[in-house]
């Protein structure tokens, strides 16, 4: 049984121009213990669908349509009181992308903590304390931060600080929008192992959402590879690395330096338009067929690997 379920997620922003969907239908799913590196290059919807999850969606964006299921419960359905009080940071907990900025000015990281938990049952400010002490020291911060303000903080460091609040009730699902961006690479390192351990340790799913293709790869138990709003592949990482289905996700791949690769056969992913019709990746795919230009792509499964492209449906034209 999968521990969360998205089903046919539609989220538009309301713009002058009118309305625009941000995230096209999407589905997919993730079982305990399993990691999902979501990569997609700007704009493709990644942080709009990350938010929807934990009910973050504020105007001008709306959730037209679909389910976010834990556990069997419609996370968009329930009352906000009772979803801040008996999920949020206690089954999923979410480290926005640029985490630095949803810190409060005003309170000492300690107090952060504090709130966190005093609001979600611990009543003991001493052991909050001691939590959060052994919570920064996994991300390798000294103890003494407590006592700091966010802005006596690097953008790296308040970053960790979010990370480490994250886990301060060991959620089953924790959802991290770019969280190693800001990070020095041996930092990035560092906290991606850490990421891999409580994986392994806890069982904790993990959705990991990046522009780093390498991070996503080294990470993942599976790949959700979205493109203008949608799903384009989604499946086993190790199958879509050795084998990706999806015009996109070749491109993708194949613009990514290997360290032993050869370099002559990376191709740039070049600028484009979206195609708001047909499939978004129309007007840049390299196989496109009449088809696509007008017609919504089907989502087929190829040995459990969905993809979203006609090249795998019966209706070729
Ligand atoms: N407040 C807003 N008003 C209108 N459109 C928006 C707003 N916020 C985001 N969008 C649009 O929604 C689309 C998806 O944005 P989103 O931030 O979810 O993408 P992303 O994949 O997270 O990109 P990045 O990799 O840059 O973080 C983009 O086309 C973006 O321009
Ligand atoms: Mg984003």
């Amino acid at each position: 049984m999968s521990l969360l379920e998205v089903e046919d997620l539609t989220i538009s922003y309301k713009t002058t121009k009118g309305k625009f969907l941000a995230v096209k239908h999407l589905s997919f799913d993730i079982k305990k213990g399993e990691i999902i590196s979501v990569i997609g290059e700007s704009g493709s919807g990644k942080t709009t669908m990350a938010k929807a999850l934990v009910r973050a969606i504020k105007p001008p964006a709306n959730i037209d349509s679909g389910k976010v299921l834990l556990n069997g419960n419609n996370l968009l359905e329930i009352s906000q009181n009772k979803f801040v009080h008996d999920f949020l940071w206690v089954k999923v907990s979410y480290v926005p992308q640029s985490s630095q900025n949803s810190l409060n000015p005003t309170q000492k990281i300690i107090e952060h903590f504090i709130d966190t938990g005093t609001s979600h049952g611990l009543r003991d400010k001493k052991e909050i304390e001691d939590r959060a002490v052994k919570l920064l020291q996994l991300v390798r911060l000294p103890k003494s931060i407590l006592q700091s303000y966010p802005h006596q903080l690097s953008g790296g460091m308040k970053q960790r600080v979010l990370i480490a609040l994250s886990l301060l009730f060991e959620p089953e699902l924790i959802i991290m929008d770019e969280p190693v961006t800001a990070l020095d690479i041996a930092t990035q390192r560092h906290i991606l192992n850490i990421i891999k351990e409580l994986n392994e340790k806890n069982r904790t799913s993990i959705i990991f959402i990046t522009h780093e293709i390498n991070l996503a790869i080294y990470l993942a138990t599976k790949l959700l590879v979205m493109y203008g709003g949608e799903l384009m592949e989604f499946g086993d990482r190790e199958k879509i690395e050795k084998n990706p289905l999806h015009p996109y996700t070749i491109s993708l791949l194949s613009s990514v330096p290997k360290l032993f690769g050869d370099l002559s056969k990376i191709k740039p992913v070049t600028e484009g338009k979206i195609n708001s019709k047909g499939c978004p990746f129309f007007y840049r795919c390299p196989n496109a067929m009449s088809i696509c230009e007008n017609n919504e792509p089907e989502t087929y499964t190829i040995e459990g690997d969905k993809v979203r492209c006609f090249l795998y449906g019966a209706n070729k034209a």
